[in-house]
Protein backbone atom coordinates (compact mmCIF):
# COMPACT_ATOMS: atom_id res chain seq x y z
CA UNK A 1 0.00 0.00 0.00
CA UNK A 2 1.37 3.61 -1.09
CA UNK A 3 -0.56 6.17 0.36
CA UNK A 4 1.61 8.92 -0.56
CA UNK A 5 0.97 8.24 -4.06
CA UNK A 6 -2.77 9.55 -2.95
CA UNK A 7 -1.28 12.27 -1.12
CA UNK A 8 0.39 14.31 -3.94
CA UNK A 9 -3.06 14.96 -6.24
CA UNK A 10 -4.76 15.31 -3.08
CA UNK A 11 -2.77 18.38 -1.91
CA UNK A 12 -2.55 19.11 -5.49
CA UNK A 13 -6.28 19.58 -5.97
CA UNK A 14 -6.98 21.85 -2.70
CA UNK A 15 -4.50 23.92 -4.08
CA UNK A 16 -5.99 24.18 -7.34
CA UNK A 17 -9.61 24.18 -5.90
CA UNK A 18 -8.81 26.78 -3.47
CA UNK A 19 -7.47 29.07 -6.23
CA UNK A 20 -10.24 28.59 -8.68
CA UNK A 21 -13.28 28.59 -6.35
CA UNK A 22 -11.41 31.55 -3.80
CA UNK A 23 -10.51 33.72 -6.99
CA UNK A 24 -14.26 35.28 -7.64
CA UNK A 25 -14.33 36.05 -3.86
CA UNK A 26 -11.82 39.11 -4.68
CA UNK A 27 -14.66 40.57 -6.49
CA UNK A 28 -16.60 40.72 -3.28
CA UNK A 29 -16.78 44.56 -1.96
CA UNK A 30 -14.35 44.55 0.88
CA UNK A 31 -11.74 42.06 0.08
CA UNK A 32 -9.33 44.61 -1.65
CA UNK A 33 -5.94 44.97 -1.04
CA UNK A 34 -3.35 47.97 -0.17
CA UNK A 35 -2.52 49.69 -3.44
CA UNK A 36 -0.44 52.48 -3.55
CA UNK A 37 1.40 52.80 -6.91
CA UNK A 38 -2.20 51.61 -8.37
CA UNK A 39 -4.64 53.83 -9.66
CA UNK A 40 -7.16 52.84 -6.71
CA UNK A 41 -6.87 53.47 -3.28
CA UNK A 42 -8.15 51.38 -0.40
CA UNK A 43 -9.85 52.85 2.46
CA UNK A 44 -11.16 50.30 5.39
CA UNK A 45 -13.44 52.22 8.11
CA UNK A 46 -15.91 50.68 10.83
CA UNK A 47 -19.54 51.90 9.32
CA UNK A 48 -21.25 51.94 12.77
CA UNK A 49 -20.56 55.75 13.12
CA UNK A 50 -23.35 57.57 11.68
CA UNK A 51 -23.10 60.22 10.49
CA UNK A 52 -19.31 59.41 10.05
CA UNK A 53 -19.68 56.59 8.05
CA UNK A 54 -22.64 54.05 8.66
CA UNK A 55 -24.61 51.65 6.24
CA UNK A 56 -27.12 53.13 3.96
CA UNK A 57 -29.62 49.81 3.14
CA UNK A 58 -32.17 51.95 0.64
CA UNK A 59 -32.66 49.69 -2.72
CA UNK A 60 -31.33 46.86 -0.99
CA UNK A 61 -27.89 47.85 -1.93
CA UNK A 62 -25.05 47.60 1.03
CA UNK A 63 -23.15 50.97 0.81
CA UNK A 64 -21.24 53.05 3.23
CA UNK A 65 -21.69 56.43 3.70
CA UNK A 66 -21.46 59.61 5.67
CA UNK A 67 -19.02 62.55 5.82
CA UNK A 68 -15.70 60.78 6.26
CA UNK A 69 -17.11 58.60 3.21
CA UNK A 70 -18.09 62.14 1.22
CA UNK A 71 -14.74 63.71 2.08
CA UNK A 72 -12.57 60.38 0.61
CA UNK A 73 -14.42 60.48 -2.37
CA UNK A 74 -13.13 63.88 -3.01
CA UNK A 75 -9.55 63.33 -1.81
CA UNK A 76 -9.61 60.52 -4.49
CA UNK A 77 -11.12 62.42 -7.19
CA UNK A 78 -8.51 65.31 -6.64
CA UNK A 79 -5.22 62.68 -6.59
CA UNK A 80 -6.87 60.87 -9.29
CA UNK A 81 -7.43 57.70 -7.76
CA UNK A 82 -10.60 55.29 -7.76
CA UNK A 83 -11.54 54.60 -3.92
CA UNK A 84 -12.53 51.55 -2.31
CA UNK A 85 -13.86 51.26 0.60
CA UNK A 86 -13.51 47.84 3.03
CA UNK A 87 -14.95 47.81 6.94
CA UNK A 88 -13.70 46.15 10.12
CA UNK A 89 -14.60 46.85 13.72
CA UNK A 90 -13.03 49.76 14.96
CA UNK A 91 -10.65 47.74 16.85
CA UNK A 92 -9.16 46.22 13.88
CA UNK A 93 -8.54 49.06 11.81
CA UNK A 94 -4.70 49.85 12.44
CA UNK A 95 -3.95 46.03 12.39
CA UNK A 96 -5.53 46.28 8.79
CA UNK A 97 -2.89 49.09 8.20
CA UNK A 98 -0.13 47.39 9.42
CA UNK A 99 -1.32 44.34 7.78
CA UNK A 100 -0.68 46.08 4.44
CA UNK A 101 -4.79 45.48 3.87
CA UNK A 102 -5.64 49.25 2.99
CA UNK A 103 -4.08 52.43 2.49
CA UNK A 104 -5.94 55.11 4.52
CA UNK A 105 -8.15 54.39 7.42
CA UNK A 106 -10.74 57.28 8.11
CA UNK A 107 -13.27 56.29 10.81
CA UNK A 108 -13.88 59.64 12.91
CA UNK A 109 -10.34 58.83 14.02
CA UNK A 110 -8.19 60.93 16.65
CA UNK A 111 -4.71 61.40 16.95
CA UNK A 112 -3.20 60.27 20.09
CA UNK A 113 -0.02 59.87 20.95
CA UNK A 114 0.11 55.76 21.51
CA UNK A 115 -1.55 55.80 18.30
CA UNK A 116 1.08 58.08 16.14
CA UNK A 117 3.76 55.24 17.62
CA UNK A 118 2.27 52.94 14.90
CA UNK A 119 0.37 55.05 12.58
CA UNK A 120 0.67 58.38 10.81
CA UNK A 121 -2.24 61.19 10.82
CA UNK A 122 -3.64 63.82 8.60
CA UNK A 123 -4.29 67.40 9.89
CA UNK A 124 -7.31 67.30 11.82
CA UNK A 125 -10.64 67.72 9.74
CA UNK A 126 -13.19 68.04 12.36
CA UNK A 127 -13.55 68.40 15.78
CA UNK A 128 -15.25 66.63 18.84
CA UNK A 129 -16.22 66.70 22.45
CA UNK A 130 -17.19 63.60 24.76
CA UNK A 131 -20.80 63.05 25.94
CA UNK A 132 -22.61 61.48 28.42
CA UNK A 133 -25.31 59.54 26.98
CA UNK A 134 -27.99 58.15 28.95
CA UNK A 135 -32.05 57.49 30.19
CA UNK A 136 -34.29 60.55 29.64
CA UNK A 137 -34.38 61.67 33.21
CA UNK A 138 -31.79 59.52 34.44
CA UNK A 139 -29.53 62.61 35.42
CA UNK A 140 -26.52 61.71 34.96
CA UNK A 141 -24.57 64.85 33.87
CA UNK A 142 -20.73 64.59 34.67
CA UNK A 143 -18.35 62.54 35.24
CA UNK A 144 -18.88 62.30 39.05
CA UNK A 145 -22.44 61.09 38.41
CA UNK A 146 -21.17 57.96 36.58
CA UNK A 147 -20.12 56.66 40.40
CA UNK A 148 -20.71 53.12 40.55
CA UNK A 149 -22.72 53.04 36.93
CA UNK A 150 -22.18 50.43 33.93
CA UNK A 151 -20.45 52.48 31.21
CA UNK A 152 -20.11 51.77 27.90
CA UNK A 153 -17.78 52.41 25.39
CA UNK A 154 -16.32 51.45 21.77
CA UNK A 155 -13.48 48.95 21.96
CA UNK A 156 -10.41 50.72 21.25
CA UNK A 157 -11.68 53.89 21.17
CA UNK A 158 -10.41 57.36 22.98
CA UNK A 159 -14.00 56.90 24.73
CA UNK A 160 -12.82 53.55 26.42
CA UNK A 161 -9.16 55.35 27.63
CA UNK A 162 -11.53 58.44 29.06
CA UNK A 163 -13.76 56.25 30.85
CA UNK A 164 -10.63 54.76 32.14
CA UNK A 165 -9.07 57.81 33.39
CA UNK A 166 -12.55 58.65 34.69
CA UNK A 167 -12.65 55.22 36.29
CA UNK A 168 -9.82 55.88 38.56
CA UNK A 169 -11.44 58.94 40.56
CA UNK A 170 -14.86 57.70 40.42
CA UNK A 171 -14.86 53.92 40.52
CA UNK A 172 -17.39 52.65 38.08
CA UNK A 173 -17.86 49.34 35.82
CA UNK A 174 -16.97 50.01 32.40
CA UNK A 175 -18.38 47.64 29.20
CA UNK A 176 -16.23 47.89 25.97
CA UNK A 177 -18.76 46.71 23.25
CA UNK A 178 -17.52 46.32 19.50
CA UNK A 179 -19.93 48.46 17.99
CA UNK A 180 -21.63 51.41 18.52
CA UNK A 181 -25.16 50.81 17.59
CA UNK A 182 -24.64 48.16 20.52
CA UNK A 183 -24.23 50.52 23.52
CA UNK A 184 -26.98 52.37 22.28
CA UNK A 185 -28.84 49.52 22.09
CA UNK A 186 -27.90 48.30 25.61
CA UNK A 187 -28.89 51.66 27.15
CA UNK A 188 -32.35 51.06 25.94
CA UNK A 189 -32.32 47.43 27.44
CA UNK A 190 -31.04 49.08 30.84
CA UNK A 191 -28.51 46.71 30.87
CA UNK A 192 -25.84 49.88 31.42
CA UNK A 193 -27.22 52.88 32.63
CA UNK A 194 -24.80 55.56 30.52
CA UNK A 195 -22.52 55.29 27.50
CA UNK A 196 -19.65 57.66 26.58
CA UNK A 197 -20.07 58.85 22.53
CA UNK A 198 -18.32 61.74 20.97
CA UNK A 199 -21.18 64.69 20.53
CA UNK A 200 -22.05 64.28 16.55
CA UNK A 201 -22.66 60.79 16.84
CA UNK A 202 -24.60 60.97 20.41
CA UNK A 203 -26.68 63.90 18.42
CA UNK A 204 -27.74 61.33 15.91
CA UNK A 205 -28.19 58.28 17.78
CA UNK A 206 -30.57 60.98 20.07
CA UNK A 207 -32.75 62.30 17.29
CA UNK A 208 -33.52 58.80 16.20
CA UNK A 209 -34.02 57.55 20.19
CA UNK A 210 -35.92 59.91 21.63
CA UNK A 211 -36.44 58.00 25.12
CA UNK A 212 -32.17 59.19 25.40
CA UNK A 213 -30.27 62.06 26.09
CA UNK A 214 -26.77 63.40 26.11
CA UNK A 215 -24.69 66.05 28.05
CA UNK A 216 -21.26 67.30 26.67
CA UNK A 217 -18.40 66.25 29.06
CA UNK A 218 -16.22 69.88 29.58
CA UNK A 219 -12.65 69.22 28.96
CA UNK A 220 -9.74 71.65 28.10
CA UNK A 221 -8.64 69.11 25.94
CA UNK A 222 -9.56 69.55 21.56
CA UNK A 223 -9.89 66.22 20.32
CA UNK A 224 -10.97 65.29 16.50
CA UNK A 225 -10.73 63.15 13.55
CA UNK A 226 -7.57 62.65 11.34
CA UNK A 227 -6.82 60.26 8.88
CA UNK A 228 -4.85 57.63 9.41
CA UNK A 229 -1.75 55.66 7.33
CA UNK A 230 0.88 53.58 7.66
CA UNK A 231 3.99 54.68 8.96
CA UNK A 232 5.92 56.33 6.63
CA UNK A 233 3.25 56.47 3.96
CA UNK A 234 3.57 58.73 0.98
CA UNK A 235 -0.05 60.08 0.88
CA UNK A 236 -0.02 62.14 4.01
CA UNK A 237 1.56 65.00 2.06
CA UNK A 238 -0.79 64.91 -0.77
CA UNK A 239 -3.61 64.10 1.03
CA UNK A 240 -2.71 67.25 3.63
CA UNK A 241 -2.56 69.27 0.68
CA UNK A 242 -5.97 68.82 -0.15
CA UNK A 243 -7.49 68.75 3.18
CA UNK A 244 -6.12 72.56 3.60
CA UNK A 245 -7.81 73.23 0.22
CA UNK A 246 -11.21 71.96 0.89
CA UNK A 247 -10.55 73.76 4.12
CA UNK A 248 -10.30 76.96 2.48
CA UNK A 249 -12.90 76.61 -0.09
CA UNK A 250 -15.34 75.68 2.89
CA UNK A 251 -16.30 72.41 1.12
CA UNK A 252 -14.95 70.76 4.81
CA UNK A 253 -18.04 73.36 6.27
CA UNK A 254 -20.36 72.33 3.77
CA UNK A 255 -20.12 68.77 3.76
CA UNK A 256 -20.61 68.95 7.61
CA UNK A 257 -23.19 70.74 7.24
CA UNK A 258 -24.91 68.21 5.12
CA UNK A 259 -24.34 65.50 7.57
CA UNK A 260 -24.07 66.73 11.15
CA UNK A 261 -26.76 69.55 11.09
CA UNK A 262 -30.14 68.46 12.77
CA UNK A 263 -32.65 67.96 9.79
CA UNK A 264 -30.03 65.12 7.50
CA UNK A 265 -31.88 63.13 5.50
CA UNK A 266 -30.02 59.75 6.02
CA UNK A 267 -30.95 60.50 10.08
CA UNK A 268 -34.16 61.53 9.20
CA UNK A 269 -34.51 58.03 7.38
CA UNK A 270 -33.56 56.76 10.55
CA UNK A 271 -35.64 58.47 12.87
CA UNK A 272 -39.08 57.88 10.87
CA UNK A 273 -38.16 53.83 11.59
CA UNK A 274 -36.59 53.68 14.73
CA UNK A 275 -37.73 51.58 17.20
CA UNK A 276 -40.67 53.20 19.61
CA UNK A 277 -40.96 51.19 22.40
CA UNK A 278 -44.84 50.17 22.17
CA UNK A 279 -46.36 50.23 25.90
CA UNK A 280 -48.54 46.48 26.80
CA UNK A 281 -48.18 43.70 24.73
CA UNK A 282 -45.14 41.44 23.03
CA UNK A 283 -43.14 44.77 20.96
CA UNK A 284 -42.42 43.05 17.95
CA UNK A 285 -43.20 44.43 14.34
CA UNK A 286 -41.93 42.74 11.44
CA UNK A 287 -43.69 45.95 9.43
CA UNK A 288 -40.67 48.04 10.76
CA UNK A 289 -38.39 46.97 8.35
CA UNK A 290 -39.05 47.44 4.88
CA UNK A 291 -38.55 45.67 1.65
CA UNK A 292 -35.41 47.51 1.53
CA UNK A 293 -34.27 46.01 4.83
CA UNK A 294 -35.21 42.57 3.64
CA UNK A 295 -33.68 42.48 0.41
CA UNK A 296 -30.74 43.57 2.18
CA UNK A 297 -30.53 40.43 4.42
CA UNK A 298 -31.84 37.96 1.61
CA UNK A 299 -28.68 38.97 -0.40
CA UNK A 300 -26.28 37.65 2.13
CA UNK A 301 -27.85 33.95 1.08
CA UNK A 302 -25.62 33.36 -1.75
CA UNK A 303 -22.51 34.43 -0.12
CA UNK A 304 -23.42 32.02 3.26
CA UNK A 305 -24.12 28.97 -0.05
CA UNK A 306 -21.13 30.11 -1.98
CA UNK A 307 -18.79 29.76 1.48
CA UNK A 308 -20.09 26.28 2.64
CA UNK A 309 -20.42 24.55 0.02
CA UNK A 310 -16.95 25.38 -1.30
CA UNK A 311 -15.83 24.60 1.89
CA UNK A 312 -17.30 21.46 2.34
CA UNK A 313 -16.21 20.60 -1.28
CA UNK A 314 -12.91 21.39 -0.20
CA UNK A 315 -13.06 19.69 3.23
CA UNK A 316 -13.91 16.61 1.82
CA UNK A 317 -11.27 15.86 -0.16
CA UNK A 318 -8.87 17.49 2.58
CA UNK A 319 -10.45 14.71 4.71
CA UNK A 320 -10.15 11.40 1.98
CA UNK A 321 -6.18 12.79 1.40
CA UNK A 322 -6.43 12.90 5.65
CA UNK A 323 -8.11 9.49 6.02
CA UNK A 324 -6.03 7.67 3.86
CA UNK A 325 -2.90 8.86 6.08
CA UNK A 326 -4.64 7.78 9.00
CA UNK A 327 -4.98 3.48 7.43
CA UNK A 328 -1.81 3.77 6.26
CA UNK A 329 1.01 1.78 8.17
CA UNK A 330 3.79 4.19 7.23
CA UNK A 331 3.47 5.44 11.05
CA UNK A 332 4.86 9.17 10.62
CA UNK A 333 2.15 9.59 8.12
CA UNK A 334 -0.38 8.77 10.74
CA UNK A 335 1.24 10.53 13.01
CA UNK A 336 0.63 13.42 11.08
CA UNK A 337 -2.81 12.86 10.68
CA UNK A 338 -3.76 12.26 14.14
CA UNK A 339 -1.70 15.46 14.87
CA UNK A 340 -3.36 17.32 12.70
CA UNK A 341 -7.00 16.03 13.78
CA UNK A 342 -6.09 16.59 17.59
CA UNK A 343 -4.94 20.34 16.64
CA UNK A 344 -8.05 21.55 14.93
CA UNK A 345 -10.45 19.90 16.79
CA UNK A 346 -9.39 20.82 20.23
CA UNK A 347 -8.44 24.47 19.30
CA UNK A 348 -11.96 27.20 18.83
CA UNK A 349 -13.23 27.66 15.34
CA UNK A 350 -13.17 31.23 15.96
CA UNK A 351 -9.89 31.40 17.09
CA UNK A 352 -8.74 28.96 14.07
CA UNK A 353 -10.24 32.01 11.62
CA UNK A 354 -9.28 35.27 13.18
CA UNK A 355 -5.73 33.57 13.26
CA UNK A 356 -5.67 32.64 9.79
CA UNK A 357 -6.78 36.14 8.67
CA UNK A 358 -4.66 38.22 10.83
CA UNK A 359 -1.77 35.80 11.15
CA UNK A 360 -1.51 35.37 7.00
CA UNK A 361 -0.60 38.71 5.87
CA UNK A 362 1.44 39.21 8.93
CA UNK A 363 3.60 36.01 8.60
CA UNK A 364 3.81 35.49 4.57
CA UNK A 365 2.91 39.05 4.07
CA UNK A 366 0.20 38.59 0.79
CA UNK A 367 -3.12 39.68 1.59
CA UNK A 368 -5.85 37.11 1.84
CA UNK A 369 -9.66 38.37 1.83
CA UNK A 370 -11.90 37.86 4.22
CA UNK A 371 -13.80 35.01 2.35
CA UNK A 372 -10.65 32.85 1.12
CA UNK A 373 -9.87 33.49 5.07
CA UNK A 374 -13.01 31.36 5.96
CA UNK A 375 -12.88 29.17 3.53
CA UNK A 376 -9.49 28.23 4.79
CA UNK A 377 -10.17 27.58 7.95
CA UNK A 378 -13.50 26.11 7.27
CA UNK A 379 -11.58 23.35 5.28
CA UNK A 380 -9.17 22.98 7.15
CA UNK A 381 -11.36 22.19 10.69
CA UNK A 382 -14.47 20.05 8.52
CA UNK A 383 -11.45 18.29 7.32
CA UNK A 384 -9.98 17.10 10.69
CA UNK A 385 -13.59 16.28 11.93
CA UNK A 386 -14.70 14.48 8.50
CA UNK A 387 -11.16 12.67 7.86
CA UNK A 388 -12.33 10.55 11.54
CA UNK A 389 -15.52 10.25 9.89
CA UNK A 390 -14.54 8.78 6.84
CA UNK A 391 -11.84 6.82 8.17
CA UNK A 392 -14.39 4.91 10.50
CA UNK A 393 -16.48 4.24 6.80
CA UNK A 394 -13.43 2.69 5.01
CA UNK A 395 -12.84 0.20 7.95
CA UNK A 396 -16.44 -0.65 7.71
CA UNK A 397 -16.37 -1.98 4.51
CA UNK A 398 -16.21 -5.60 4.72
CA UNK A 399 -12.06 -6.87 4.82
CA UNK A 400 -13.00 -9.46 1.89
CA UNK A 401 -13.43 -6.77 -0.66
CA UNK A 402 -9.77 -5.57 -0.33
CA UNK A 403 -8.64 -8.74 -0.12
CA UNK A 404 -10.30 -9.37 -3.19
CA UNK A 405 -9.79 -6.48 -5.33
CA UNK A 406 -5.90 -7.14 -3.86
CA UNK A 407 -5.28 -11.45 -4.88
CA UNK A 408 -7.24 -10.21 -8.30
CA UNK A 409 -4.23 -7.71 -8.73
CA UNK A 410 -5.90 -4.39 -8.54
CA UNK A 411 -3.69 -1.20 -7.52
CA UNK A 412 -4.08 -0.14 -4.56
CA UNK A 413 -4.92 3.72 -5.91
CA UNK A 414 -7.75 1.68 -8.21
CA UNK A 415 -8.79 -0.34 -5.76
CA UNK A 416 -9.54 2.74 -3.01
CA UNK A 417 -11.10 4.39 -5.82
CA UNK A 418 -13.54 2.19 -7.18
CA UNK A 419 -14.55 -0.59 -4.43
CA UNK A 420 -13.78 0.73 -1.59
CA UNK A 421 -14.77 4.80 -0.67
CA UNK A 422 -17.94 4.22 -3.08
CA UNK A 423 -19.14 2.05 -0.15
CA UNK A 424 -17.77 4.10 2.28
CA UNK A 425 -19.37 7.08 1.24
CA UNK A 426 -22.60 5.85 0.93
CA UNK A 427 -22.44 4.69 4.24
CA UNK A 428 -21.00 7.45 6.14
CA UNK A 429 -23.54 10.25 3.75
CA UNK A 430 -25.96 11.07 6.84
CA UNK A 431 -22.67 11.78 8.78
CA UNK A 432 -21.30 13.88 6.05
CA UNK A 433 -24.63 15.79 5.78
CA UNK A 434 -24.67 16.41 9.86
CA UNK A 435 -21.39 17.75 9.00
CA UNK A 436 -22.27 20.28 6.03
CA UNK A 437 -25.23 21.49 7.80
CA UNK A 438 -23.48 22.71 10.82
CA UNK A 439 -20.68 24.17 8.60
CA UNK A 440 -23.50 26.24 6.66
CA UNK A 441 -24.70 27.31 10.55
CA UNK A 442 -20.67 28.13 11.45
CA UNK A 443 -20.40 30.08 8.18
CA UNK A 444 -22.04 32.81 9.87
CA UNK A 445 -18.66 33.01 12.30
CA UNK A 446 -17.01 35.03 9.15
CA UNK A 447 -19.00 37.66 9.72
CA UNK A 448 -16.61 38.53 12.68
CA UNK A 449 -14.00 39.14 9.76
CA UNK A 450 -16.33 41.54 7.63
CA UNK A 451 -17.49 39.20 5.55
CA UNK A 452 -21.47 40.37 4.67
CA UNK A 453 -23.18 37.31 4.72
CA UNK A 454 -27.00 36.42 6.20
CA UNK A 455 -26.50 36.92 9.82
CA UNK A 456 -23.90 40.10 9.48
CA UNK A 457 -26.79 41.72 6.89
CA UNK A 458 -29.49 41.03 9.58
CA UNK A 459 -27.35 42.94 11.85
CA UNK A 460 -26.65 45.91 9.57
CA UNK A 461 -29.99 46.07 9.24
CA UNK A 462 -30.52 46.02 12.91
CA UNK A 463 -28.22 48.79 13.68
CA UNK A 464 -29.23 50.61 11.18
CA UNK A 465 -33.05 51.02 12.16
CA UNK A 466 -32.05 50.24 16.21
CA UNK A 467 -33.97 47.39 16.43
CA UNK A 468 -32.77 44.05 17.04
CA UNK A 469 -35.36 41.26 17.29
CA UNK A 470 -36.62 41.53 14.10
CA UNK A 471 -33.57 41.37 11.35
CA UNK A 472 -32.23 38.05 13.66
CA UNK A 473 -35.63 36.71 13.00
CA UNK A 474 -35.57 36.91 9.68
CA UNK A 475 -31.84 35.68 9.07
CA UNK A 476 -33.21 33.28 11.85
CA UNK A 477 -35.55 31.80 9.53
CA UNK A 478 -33.29 31.78 6.35
CA UNK A 479 -30.57 29.90 8.24
CA UNK A 480 -33.42 27.17 8.64
CA UNK A 481 -34.83 27.21 5.02
CA UNK A 482 -30.99 26.81 3.81
CA UNK A 483 -30.75 23.51 6.50
CA UNK A 484 -34.05 22.16 5.52
CA UNK A 485 -33.46 22.11 1.59
CA UNK A 486 -29.64 20.78 2.12
CA UNK A 487 -31.06 17.86 3.94
CA UNK A 488 -33.85 17.08 1.62
CA UNK A 489 -31.87 16.88 -1.20
CA UNK A 490 -29.26 15.23 1.18
CA UNK A 491 -32.03 12.51 1.64
CA UNK A 492 -32.95 12.54 -1.80
CA UNK A 493 -29.90 11.35 -2.74
CA UNK A 494 -29.88 8.92 -0.37
CA UNK A 495 -32.66 7.16 -1.85
CA UNK A 496 -31.23 7.21 -4.85
CA UNK A 497 -28.07 5.74 -4.09
CA UNK A 498 -29.93 2.79 -1.97
CA UNK A 499 -31.97 1.94 -4.95
CA UNK A 500 -28.88 1.90 -7.14
CA UNK A 501 -27.79 -0.77 -5.04
N1 LIG B 1 -12.83 59.40 17.92
C1 LIG B 1 -12.81 58.21 18.67
C2 LIG B 1 -11.45 57.54 18.57
O1 LIG B 1 -10.64 57.88 17.76
C3 LIG B 1 -13.90 57.22 18.29
C4 LIG B 1 -13.97 56.86 16.85
C5 LIG B 1 -14.92 55.72 16.61
N2 LIG B 1 -15.12 55.53 15.20
C6 LIG B 1 -15.94 54.60 14.64
N3 LIG B 1 -16.04 54.56 13.35
N4 LIG B 1 -16.62 53.78 15.37
O2 LIG B 1 -11.14 56.67 19.32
Amino acid sequence: MNPKKWLFPTLLAMVVAVGTIAHPFNTFPGNAQSSVGKDELVMITSPDYPPYEFYNTAGGERKIVGFDVDIANTLARELGFKLKIQESDFNGLIPALQAGRADFVMAGMTPTPERKKNVDFSIVYYEAKDTIVSLKGSNLKTPADLKGKNVGVQLGTIQEQNAQAIAKKTPMQIKQLNKVPDIIQEIRAKRIEAAIVEDTVAQGFIQSNPDLEYVEIPSEEQSGSAIVFPKGSKLVEPFNKVLYKMKGSNELETLAKKWFSQNTTALDAQKATAAAPKKGGLNINFGRLSLDDYLFILKGIPTTLLFTLSSVFLGLIAATGLSLLKISRFKPLQWFANAYTSVFRGTPLLLQLSLIYYAIPQLFGFDITPLQAGVTTFTLNSGAYMSETIRAGIQAVDKGQSEASMSLGVPYAMMMKDVILPQALKNILPALVNETVSLLKDSSLVSTVGVVETLRASQIVGANKYIYFEPLLTAGLLYYLMVMGLTSAASTLERRLKRSE
